[in-house]
């Protein structure tokens, strides 16, 4: 059978990605400018910059992209690119370019949901065996998805109000830590204990999750002891806080995957890239060896467009295909 080549373009946040994915399986390449940087001294990814930098990038990345592989487009089947969600401007971009490039080598254009890439950078390590579970914890998500074949997403569980991702920005930026504040915390919760005592919102009888309540306890918790004049302990805080947060992500994914007896757990997502979620997950997971754990290395969990290779080539098996007048969806539904 004729191997099937797919050019995948992301561009939804503060990536510019390019790759390119052989029988949906394999990288061929997998090419990611950061604009980490640009955002930094603002605490926060800004629109208006993302969307520029992406305009400088896009093409010097796809070139990237192509020369890494050693192939010409001639040789792509088809052109895959997130349509959503994301910040607007941003998919606009990576929805543009593929537009103007399926149409100029008259390819095939695949549109792609942001967090359908997340779960398919899975597959990219692992084969995947139905029905399966997705826990997708990224700085604008946090969801619990159930699918019972290729391409069928349920979301049965997901935040009411802030992403997993986002809190762990948030809580940093209290303690005056740079952006992305993820990581940071990651490293400073493993020099501290969980001293403080935090909330967790359980919501009983759902899969969903709540965050806002944690991340506003360990505000005011850093807010008074300022103005009695105590210090907190920066490492002791990032421990109780990503206790918590791993807690409740692995107690309700733990009773998910049971309920629904699924064959396999796969983490997505940037915040999969968390050590104490992956350990933790591990140990939770050990117990029910019928259900395999798969988490992706570090560089698949935060924001590439190999992922959106791997669940462009499925889509394009399924013969779905997007028109010309595709445009950028910052509410995308799953
Ligand atoms: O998936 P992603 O790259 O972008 C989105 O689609 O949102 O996720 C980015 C998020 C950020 O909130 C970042 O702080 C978080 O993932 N993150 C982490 C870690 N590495 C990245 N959060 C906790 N621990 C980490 N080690
Ligand atoms: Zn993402």
């Amino acid at each position: 059978i004729k191997e099937q080549y797919i050019l995948a373009i992301e561009t939804s946040c503060d990536e510019t990605a390019v790759a390119i994915i052989k029988d949906g399986t394999e990288i061929i390449s997998n090419v990611v400018a950061s604009q980490i940087e640009s955002h930094k001294r603002f605490g926060g990814v800004v629109p208006e910059i993302a969307s520029r930098h992406h305009v400088e990038q896009v093409t010097i990345v796809l070139e990237e992209a192509l020369n890494q592989a050693n192939m010409s487009m001639e040789q792509i089947d088809a052109i895959a690119v997130t349509e959503g969600p994301g910040l607007v401007g941003a998919l606009l971009i990576g929805v543009n370019a593929a537009k103007a490039i399926a149409f100029a080598h008259n390819k095939p254009l695949v549109g792609v949901h942001h967090i359908a890439g997340h779960i398919y950078a899975n597959r990219l390590i692992k084969e995947m065996k139905f029905p399966l579970l997705s826990l997708v914890v990224s700085g604008g998500h946090t969801e619990l998805v159930y699918m019972e074949k290729h391409g069928e997403f349920k979301v049965i569980g997901e935040t009411r109000d802030d992403a997993a991702g986002e809190a762990y920005d948030k809580v940093a930026r209290t303690l005056n830590l740079p952006y992305p504040g993820g990581p940071h915390i990651d490293r400073l919760a493993h020099e501290g204990e969980p001293t403080y005592k935090l909330p967790r919102a359980w919501l009983e009888g759902t899969y969903d999750f709540s965050f806002s309540g944690l991340k506003s306890a360990v505000i005011n918790t850093i807010h008074n002891a300022t103005q009695k004049g105590e210090q907190i302990n920066p490492q002791n805080m990032a421990a109780s806080f990503q206790e918590s947060v791993v807690d409740v992500l692995v107690t309700k994914t733990l009773e998910a995957a049971k309920e629904y007896n699924v064959q396999q757990l796969l983490l997505a997502g940037g915040v999969a890239a968390n050590k104490g979620l992956r350990s933790t997950l591990e140990q939770a997971f050990a117990e029910v060896p019928e259900v395999e754990l798969v988490i992706p290395p570090l560089s698949l969990c935060t924001d590439n467009a190999a992922m959106i290779g791997a669940i462009g080539s499925v889509m394009f098996d399924q013969g779905k295909r997007s028109e010309m007048d595709l445009n950028g969806n910052p509410g995308l539904d799953l």
